[in-house]
């Protein structure tokens, strides 16, 4: 390495700055910018030292963490994991552990790929001091040429030529987290959405007979809520309370209220009972806010209102479609009324999407 150099950046013409090396362009672009290096010094003056090697392969390591992690992305996101785990001891949580596991390696393959970036700038690439001038105005044609040499030697710095390894790995694990916003679109087209074999995106496990229950599996009687109370209730099948597409909210109406119901849904409510998705139709946020005196039932991330009184219809904000309605009725088990489903809820729940008929 050499940092003498004859003529600055402001007194030479183009072509004496075309006949520098990189590194003398770089320094004296510099200067003709008013940076002045007063410190320069390589890591490893000699090259190919055992300490220069070690630092090496710590960084590729680094990178191929980071390909390693990108790559488990890719196959878990797709689904070659499958997605309902069930691991030993866990019962019956499902799903558990699928979205901190893709979120984890993309974490992991984006923090490797950084840390090793910062380490080769760290451990490989030269010490270097510099102070600067401020200077206004256009740059000529000698400060662009000098310019040019700074970023070639810049890019000799990194002696990416030299470095295959770190080359190769930094190569496997950029190249395998850039195919990583692909994956979303491709895997979605390997793995059919739905809950798996007999489910799809259009049925939840409500069917005829099947009991409403609360989270912690008791059943839900007409006993249980005041007049304009409310119960966040789940088919009562095995994993119901844990499915997605299950959380049903049952509204008691207040003494004078009535639902003006859809074609088709008349005999869906039950004396005073109604049932809806709890899913809101325009994102799939739960809509929970109920407001008993005037029935309406608010969705707390985009303020969509429905009106339970016009059933379940969407009457300010983004929803557009009404909440589906679970069709009720009422069975005896030990002398109590309790609430079971009539059937499914008659369409898909949950925000629209482009194959709903
Ligand atoms: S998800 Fe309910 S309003 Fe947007």
């Amino acid at each position: 390495m050499s940092t003498t150099h004859h003529t600055t950046g402001e007194s030479m013409s183009a072509e004496e700055a075309a006949r520098l090396s990189p590194e003398e362009a770089m320094i004296a672009g510099a200067e003709a910018d008013g940076v002045y290096i007063v410190h320069r010094r390589e890591r490893f003056p000699i090259a190919g030292t055992r300490a220069e090697k070690r630092a090496e392969r710590t960084i590729a390591g680094v990178f191929l963490l980071g390909f390693l992690a990108a790559v488990g992305f890719i196959v878990v996101f797709c689904g070659a994991v499958p997605y309902e785990w069930r691991l030993p001891g866990t019962g019956s949580q499902n799903y558990r552990y699928f979205t901190p596991l893709v979120g984890g390696l993309l974490g992991l393959s984006l923090a490797c790929i950084g840390i090793g970036v910062v380490l080769w700038a760290k451990w490989l690439l030269p010490e270097e001091e510099a102070v600067q001038d401020r200077h206004d105005g256009a740059s000529g044609m000698t400060e662009q040429v000098l310019m040019a040499g700074t970023l070639v030697s810049g890019f000799n710095d990194l002696g990416v030529a030299r470095r295959s390894m770190l080359k190769t790995t930094l190569g496997l694990a950029g190249g395998a987290l850039g195919v990583v916003p692909l994956v979303a679109l491709v895997g979605a087209m390997i793995k059919k959405p739905g809950r798996g074999e007999g489910q799809s995106l259009f049925h939840t496990p409500y069917k005829a007979g099947v009991p409403l229950v609360y989270y912690d599996g008791r059943r839900v009687g007409p006993d249980d809520l005041q007049p304009g109370g409310i119960a966040t209730v789940f088919p009562g099948v095995e994993g119901g309370v844990k499915d997605s597409d299950s959380p049903t909210l049952l509204i008691r109406l207040k003494p004078g209220q009535t639902v003006k119901a859809r074609k088709g849904q008349a005999d869906f409510g039950w004396g005073d009972y109604v049932a809806y998705s709890k899913i809101c139709t325009h994102a799939g946020c739960p809509a929970s806010l109920f407001e008993q005196k005037t029935g309406r039932l608010l969705c707390p991330c985009h303020q969509s209102q429905f009106d339970v009184l016009q059933d379940a219809k969407p009457v300010f904000g983004p929803a557009t479609r009404s909440l589906p309605k679970l069709p009720l009725t009422v069975e005896m088990v030990d002398g109590k009324q309790y609430f079971t489903a009539k059937g499914d809820f008659p369409e898909a729940i949950g925000p629209s999407f482009w194959e709903r008929p």
